[in-house]
């Protein structure tokens, strides 16, 4: 199921995964080679490309246009934009239409969007006449950077983000940076937080080469999106291709989103999952100079490079119910609030066991001070 160079490729990167792996690819122009990846990885398949109803004037229209062109038999489907959709009955409204207009085992999920649409389309083929391949096309920063890559699909619920849903990898990846042209300022910012988190996880060189890159991203910039973009793929697959079903290490991809989420929930999800992890990375860098496993200064490096991506993260809803959050989530998990920590900028702490119990009064004594410091 692979393909040649495409027409303005900057690079790939492929991903293992024990359903048989998957090419990720970046570059600018490559929706108009859709209808090429698409011989290639769902040769013959009907395709429903799913979009969400802003990105479906923008740009899934466009690549059901271009498969159409190429011979191809297709039908869009739509949903409101925003996180609200990503529910069971979007789900069960999408599947319904799709049984309705004829869809059957030779589909094919074309998931053009941001992340809503990767996890909730992703779960749609998960699920579709109990699977059908999905070839991802993201449109967002986040999700180019992070949600296509991975496997991961699903729906929120009432008791959270994501708990029902399926592992169910790509069968491409294809990143089309141009698209990004039409996506707000702040949207490019808010994906960018999990590059930087990728460099504080992972690699020091790509923490310093997105603070050097982040206002040409931020602009939207095509060739520095790439390379950003690819960079930071190159690291999440490597992660996931050591742990595809979140045993171990990829827990490290955690980092700042156990506060981050705790923050979320407590602004009542005013505060974007990017600013709300950078706060989160900022509270539990702090955590870990504190018990001494972070080193010193690693903060205010973080610091220095979110300021420019969010500008001053400033948490709405307050410490307390930041804190209830995370009693009620450590509940969930069975009393077990972990955090991951990092050695220092480009290499999490740990070795084998990835996350850490941290004592009550230092979570408090940090969030209260992120309450009136950030
Ligand atoms: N599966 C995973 O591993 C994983 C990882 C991280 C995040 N996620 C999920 O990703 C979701 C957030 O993703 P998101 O921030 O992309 O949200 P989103 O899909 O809602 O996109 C954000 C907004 O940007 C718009 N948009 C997207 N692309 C655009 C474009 N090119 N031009 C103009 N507008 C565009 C969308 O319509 C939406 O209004 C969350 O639900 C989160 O749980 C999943
Ligand atoms: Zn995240």
């Amino acid at each position: 199921m692979t393909f040649g160079p495409l027409h303005g490729e900057a690079g790939r990167v492929d991903v293992a995964a024990a359903a048989g792996g998957y090419p990720v690819v970046v570059g600018s122009g490559l929706l108009d080679e859709i209808p090429r990846v698409a011989d290639a990885v769902a040769p013959g398949r009907r395709l429903a490309v799913i979009s969400d109803s802003t990105v479906l004037p923008l740009h899934g229209a466009r690549v059901a246009e271009g498969l159409r062109a190429a011979g191809r038999e297709v039908a869009t489907f739509d949903f409101p934009a925003g996180e609200a959709s990503k529910t069971r009955r979007s789900w069960s409204v999408l599947t319904d239409r799709m049984l309705e207009a004829g869809f059957g085992r030779d589909s094919c999920v074309v998931a053009v969007g941001g992340g809503v649409t990767t996890d909730l389309a992703g779960f749609v083929a998960a699920t579709f006449l109990r699977g059908v391949p999905v070839l991802q096309v993201p449109t967002s920063t986040l999700a180019m950077i992070d949600a296509s890559v991975g496997g991961k699909t699903g729906v929120d619920v009432r008791a959270g983000k994501n708990l029902v849903g399926a592992f169910h990898p790509p069968a491409a990846v294809v990143a089309d940076v141009q698209t990004l042209e039409t996506l707000p300022r702040s949207e490019r910012a808010q994906g960018l937080v999990e590059a930087v988190k990728h460099g504080a996880i992972l690699d020091e060189r790509h923490f310093d080469t997105v603070g050097a890159r982040l206002e040409a991203v931020l602009a939207g910039d095509a060739e520095a999106s790439a390379d950003v973009v690819l960079a930071s793929v190159r690291l999440k697959a490597g992660v996931v291709a050591r742990d595809e079903f979140e045993g171990g290490l990829r827990q490290i991809l955690n980092f700042g989103h156990t506060v981050g989420h705790a923050l979320e929930a407590a602004s009542a999800y005013a505060l974007g999952h990017g600013s709300a992890v950078a706060a989160g990375m900022l509270a539990e860098s702090r955590i870990g100079e504190r018990m001494g496993v972070t080193a010193q200064g690693t903060t205010e490096r973080l610091a220095s490079v979110l300021r420019r991506v969010v500008g001053d993260v400033e948490p709405s809803g307050t410490a307390e119910s930041a804190r209830s959050y995370l009693s009620s989530d450590k509940k969930a998990r069975g009393g077990q609030a972990r955090y991951v920590l990092l050695e220092r900028i480009g290499k999490a702490a740990g070795e084998g066991g990835w996350s850490h119990s941290v004592p009550d009064p230092l979570v408090d004594d940090v969030l209260a001070s992120l309450y009136f410091r950030p």
